[in-house]
């Protein structure tokens, strides 16, 4: 059974502690020092053809782990674990022992089978075998595997140690469970495995590579700096800038005939990709502002819509193609594309965005210049009908939700709550469906709470910053009404509006290292959606203890929460994590869901005095602390929920107007320590 969250599958293998590497250029050592920041004690062999390779990729880790500590992200002792235990060789037979040896030398079919046969000879049945090419066929490398079951392509993006993308390919010589085993372990390791047929250039490089390829042929048109200053709209950096840095004129002569002979001419390389070795054009742009009517520079209008309609053409061209042929999932599609390709918005959004219409205004535009590229298979609108931010899995009769946004550690946007809103209100009618589980994506994250990008544009204003808690609190007000079980299962911390929403679930189970937080008053902010309402309502004995989180933003470790009774289950492992979800919903299912909040007003010990000082020191705002206090007390003792919600809701819009929201939040987004000391 395949399932869109990697971490639903029980993998038949461990994390690997043996792995080699072949080929120690540039992605062969990111891809190494991913995997030892991951796993710190694994063994770790690089093995080239040349000593001179090895000795470079050594010396990077070391630089690595070196800006790991300077710049706080890595204690001494973890930079001595990611240096240590990793091994030169020009020797193959180090992966005798090896569990998984990934190929990464210069791409081409002949070498790269001939590592492969020489690998079968040494290596044991059960190691696991990936190439990281970015363009040819899994079905052709493998051809010669006498055991191609425990291959496949496994495709990295750079800078590989920290970019989160990795095309798994989906093939039909890998064994059963294989594709499954690494998505679980691409995932457990912090990465975000997205799974491909197996054509060239899988999926993210289709658009990539006829992204740059399109940009060369319209060098008839405009310079490579006109041509990278009119994409700044749609990517951090232009084609040729990119081309330049990863050194790419080559591969996409490689890759786009590889296409071109598959596919059509239409793909043929532009010509000048092999004339020029480095293009002139200036560094990443921020993007236009909206209107400022100078997107190309000195660009003439005519040039520059030439230029962007192109671009765009290209772009949808491959989007529509890769989800006709099934190439790639849609939520997939546009993730990769901003994680690994740095679009500022994937492919789907940016369609969505600029409609139908000049969808296929620009597509027709496209069929007269580009005759041969793929067009739209089925009405534009068609192709926007997908989730976004949640992946939906079935097991058995139960809902799995799980929030994707690994970026934000799955922090909640207005979009992911709609969402969720609409799978629960999709089968919660649905009578083979016996109730859901809510989860997060990877292993450190169940949802970091609300998106903090959209704070400031409500500072300031206390009824815009009420109603957006209402509107946020939208789900967990449906959640609180719902008929059949909903089941949070907390793979990781649950911080602000994650265990806000955790809360309205009919019962929570937790991983044993999972932390508990309402970080709000780090931010000079309440929490609004429920926050000082329901665990009072829910727990009221441990409610000194809620005080500390809501006045402090105290942590809680899941095994505290636990033994308050808000916490029902700890486990060790994900697999036991889902399984004692599951059986939750199993036992609630049919049975009355019993108001699980108290009705009328509640007695609880008052908050007092508590002094508004987070646990590292962090002097916090008083006046804050003090509307926190006020709506605990006053949302007790209001006669029913929707009262006291309202005054949750009402309290952070009071708290969106003071200096200290101006102060946390601005620190927050300038990734800066807050001072409050000013603010009051
Ligand atoms: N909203 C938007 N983005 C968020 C987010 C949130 N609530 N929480 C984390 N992120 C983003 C970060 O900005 C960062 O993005 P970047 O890589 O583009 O800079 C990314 O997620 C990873 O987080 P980072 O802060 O780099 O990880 P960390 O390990 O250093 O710290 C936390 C983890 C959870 C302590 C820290 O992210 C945090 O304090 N988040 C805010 C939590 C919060 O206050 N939630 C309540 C909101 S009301």
């Amino acid at each position: 059974m395949t399932y869109a969250n990697p971490l639903l599958h029980k993998p038949s293998r461990g994390l690997p502690k043996r792995v080699v590497i072949i080929g120690a250029g540039t992605i062969g050592p990111d891809i190494g020092y991913y995997l030892k920041s991951a796993i710190p004690d694994l063994k770790l062999h690089l093995v080239d053809i040349a000593q001179a390779p090895l000795d470079r990729a050594l010396e990077r880790f070391k630089s690595y782990a070196a800006k790991g500590v300077e710049r706080g992200r890595l204690s001494e002792s973890q930079a001595r674990e990611v240096t240590q235990g990793v091994h030169a060789s020009l020797d193959y037979a180090v992966a005798r022992d090896a569990d998984w040896v990934i190929e990464a030398a210069t791409e081409g079919i002949a070498l790269k089978r001939k590592i492969f046969a020489r690998l079968e000879e040494i290596v044991r049945p059960q190691t696991i075998i990936t190439s990281n090419t970015s363009s040819l066929p899994a079905e052709r490398i493998f051809a010669d595997l006498s055991n191609k079951q425990r291959a496949t392509v496994t495709h990295f993006f750079a800078p590989a140690w920290r970019n989160a993308i990795v095309e798994v390919v989906r093939w039909s010589g890998a064994g059963a469970g294989l594709i499954d085993d690494l998505n679980w372990l691409f995932c457990m390791t912090g990465k975000v495995p997205l799974n491909t047929a197996d054509v060239p250039c899988f999926m993210l490089d289709r658009i990539f590579d006829n992204w740059c390829n399109d940009a060369a042929l319209l060098l008839e048109r405009a310079s490579a700096a006109e041509i990278d200053s009119i994409a700044a709209e749609f990517v951090h950096a232009g084609p040729f800038r990119v081309l330049n840095l990863a050194n790419g004129n080559p591969i996409i002569i490689e890759t786009n005939t590889l296409q071109a002979d598959e596919e059509g001419e239409h793909y043929r390389p532009a010509p000048i990709l092999r004339s020029v070795e480095t293009w002139r054009t200036a560094g990443p742009r921020p993007p236009p502002l909206a209107g400022e009517g100078r997107v190309g520079g000195e660009v003439s209008g005519e040039t520059k819509s030439a230029v962007r309609d192109r671009l765009l053409a290209i772009l949808i061209s491959q989007t529509v193609d890769i989800l006709d042929r099934k190439i790639g999932e849609a939520g997939d599609l546009d993730l990769g594309c901003r994680l690994a390709l740095g679009f500022r918005s994937g492919p789907l959004e940016l369609m969505r965005g600029i409609g139908a219409s000049e969808v296929s205004r620009i597509m027709a535009r496209g069929r007269e210049e580009r005759p041969g590229l793929p067009q739209p298979r089925r009405a534009v609108g068609d192709y926007q009908d997908f989730l976004r931010y949640v992946l939906v899995d079935e097991i058995g009769d139960v809902k799995v939700i799980t929030l994707r946004r690994p970026e934000a550690l799955n922090a909640l946007n207005d979009e992911l709550t709609d969402e969720i809103l609409s799978v629960l209100r999709r089968f919660e009618d649905d009578a083979a469906v016996r109730g859901f589980v809510l989860t997060g994506y990877g292993p450190r994250s169940f949802c970091a709470g609300a998106d903090i990008g959209r704070f400031p544009v409500m500072l300031g204003d206390a009824q815009a910053a009420a109603q957006y808690a209402r509107d946020c609190a939208r789900l967990l007000v449906h959640m609180d009404g719902m008929q059949k079980p909903i089941i949070a299962a907390l793979n990781g911390m649950a911080l602000g509006g994650g265990l806000e929403m955790a809360l309205r679930c009919h019962r929570i189970v937790a991983m044993r290292g999972a932390m508990l937080q309402l970080p709000e008053i780090l931010l000079g902010i309440v929490p609004g959606l429920g926050g000082m309402v329901v665990p009072y309502r829910r727990w009221p004995k441990a409610a000194a203890a809620f005080h500390n989180m809501i006045c402090r933003a105290q942590r809680v470790p899941a095994k505290t929460a636990h033994s308050w009774g808000m916490v029902d289950a700890l486990v060790d492992d994900h697999a036991s994590l889902f399984e004692a979800a599951i059986a939750r919903v199993q036992a609630l299912s049919g049975t009355p869901l019993r108001d699980r909040f108290a009705a009328g007003p509640l007695s609880i010990d008052s908050p007092g005095n508590i002094e508004p000082v987070a646990e590292n020191g962090l002097h916090l705002s008083p006046e804050v602390a003090a509307l926190a206090r006020q709506a605990i007390v006053e949302a007790a003792a209001a006669p029913n929920l929707d009262t006291a919600l309202e005054l949750g809701y009402r309290a952070f819009g009071k708290s969106a107007c003071t200096a200290a929201a101006r102060e946390g939040i601005e620190a927050f987004l300038q990734r800066r320590p807050a001072d409050f000391s000013k603010t009051g």
